[in-house]
């Protein structure tokens, strides 16, 4: 056999950079723009090292993800112990203990006596976000066909949302301003109502708010309401306040809707809260997990249902119409259970208001610049919008000179860093948004 060298040696930044630049795609980048991109050589704690020496704080937390900072002890103990044992089995016709042990630790995460809502009951666990949302998509169909209601099929949703790339949840995203207006026409058209009032909006507008969005799931054969709770992502880093989500959970139980919360974002402390949805005192239908899951690790992400909707599915169809190859993958199993216990530990309670206090304090200085519209902070996410959009390569590269990455987009920087992070790293970051966006 032709023997290939992969020594590391020869892989310098600058062939690292021209293989990726021809053979590559990134998201949502043109294939030869690739030689933007920057080579890592390792992540650790709040740090990435880039292949030609340079340290960043990851100020993104590797889009949501590693919220413990990466390569955490606890986490590559509880992989090194399962990738011994076993790394993959398939999950049709078998079983295994990370999965069961893990399904059973998140249904008691996911619901406390008290909130208004069923228990979240059941599991499915699949590979990413998107895949999440599709299941969970699909769910609700099933479900209104199982409980004789096959006329409700679409699906309503706000504007300014993002749910992932893969057809169904495409649907459900911001269809003008998001990613995917190019899908104008191919998708499944869904039923769209405006944005949600912000945050810190009067209790009357959110009544109007939530009295409209009724009268549009009555006008139409809602299957489900889905949206992201009190934080719209990578739809435009909007905020809303909790009373919004605790309306949606009325309007859905009097209209036998039901409620999809994509917590895949927001999950696991990020907003200073378990769950969005339980800080807001409710629990969905079905709610989607994913990024934090696994503290950045791998590539992980389940979807939660009630017993009402799970035994609904079942008297349907007879079954989940979802099975995917890496489905319930121990290795993942293993190291989100590692990482529910960082979340469970709840060191993180006081370290997010903390940090969120420091972001403020270190973005405010930005509402007074010309070019900036609005700088909001929301536990550890702050976010500065700007009147035009960001030159992204331009804002990038300063960010990187003064150790900092962020990956701005459209008219806005933001940062959502590690729960790790020192104050000193987050006086970093908000020095160099300030002195990038400044510039
Ligand atoms: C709220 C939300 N839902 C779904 C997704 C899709 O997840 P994934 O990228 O793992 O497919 C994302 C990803 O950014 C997200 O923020």
């Amino acid at each position: 056999m032709n023997s290939v060298d992969h020594s590391t040696d020869l892989w310098t930044p600058s062939r690292i950079i021209d293989a990726d630049r021809r053979h590559v795609w990134h998201p949502y980048a043109p294939r030869r723009a690739a030689a933007g991109n920057l080579p890592v050589a390792s992540a650790s704690g709040t740090r990435l090292e880039l292949a030609d020496g340079r340290t960043v704080i990851d100020g993104m937390s590797s889009w949501w993800a590693a919220c413990h900072g990466h390569g955490h002890p606890h986490l590559r103990d509880a992989a090194h112990r399962q990738i011994d044992r076993m790394s993959h089995v398939m999950f049709g016709g078998l079983t295994h203990r990370p999965a069961a042990e893990l399904a059973e630790r998140l249904t008691a995460f996911a619901y406390r006596p008290g909130l208004t809502g069923e228990p979240l009951t059941s599991v499915f666990f699949s590979d990413s976000g998107s895949v999440a949302v599709e299941v969970a998509m699909k769910m609700a169909l099933q479900y209104q066909r199982g409980v004789g209601r096959p006329d409700r099929t679409r699906f309503l949703t706000w504007r300014g949302g993002y749910h992932g790339d893969t057809q169904g949840p495409m649907g459900v995203c911001d269809p003008d301003g998001g990613m995917h207006a190019l899908w104008a026409g191919v998708l499944t058209p869904q039923v769209f109502v405006p944005a949600p009032p912000p945050r810190g909006s009067t209790p009357d507008t959110v009544a109007d708010y939530l009295a409209r969005m009724r009268a549009v799931v009555e006008e139409n054969d809602v299957a489900a309401v889905i949206v992201e709770p009190v934080v719209q992502g990578a739809g435009g880093m909007r905020f809303h306040d909790h009373a919004v989500v605790t309306g949606l959970r009325r309007v859905c139980d009097e209209t036998g809707a039901l409620l999809i919360l994509d917590e895949i974002a927001t999950g696991f402390g990020r907003t200073g809260d378990d769950l969005v949805g339980t800080a807001a005192g409710v629990v969905p239908d079905i709610l989607c997990l994913g990024k934090a899951l696994t503290g950045g690790f791998l590539s992980f992400a389940a979807t939660l249902s009630t017993d009402r909707v799970a035994a609904a599915v079942d008297a349907g169809a007879g079954a989940l119409m979802h099975g995917p190859t890496f489905m319930g993958n121990p290795l993942a199993c293993a190291v989100a259970l590692a990482a529910l216990d960082l979340v469970e530990s709840g060191y993180w309670r006081d370290r997010v208001p903390r940090i969120a206090g420091l972001l403020h304090r270190g973005l405010a200085p930005l509402q007074d610049v010309p070019g900036v519209t609005d700088v909001r902070v929301l536990g550890a996410i702050g976010v500065v919008e700007t009147v035009d959009a960001v030159d992204t390569a331009a804002v990038t590269a300063a960010l990187v000179d003064r150790g900092v990455w962020l990956r701005p987009f459209g008219r806005l920087v933001y940062t959502m860093p590690p729960f790790t992070c020192t104050d000193d790293e987050i006086a970093q970051i908000t020095g160099a948004v300030r002195e990038a966006v400044g510039a």
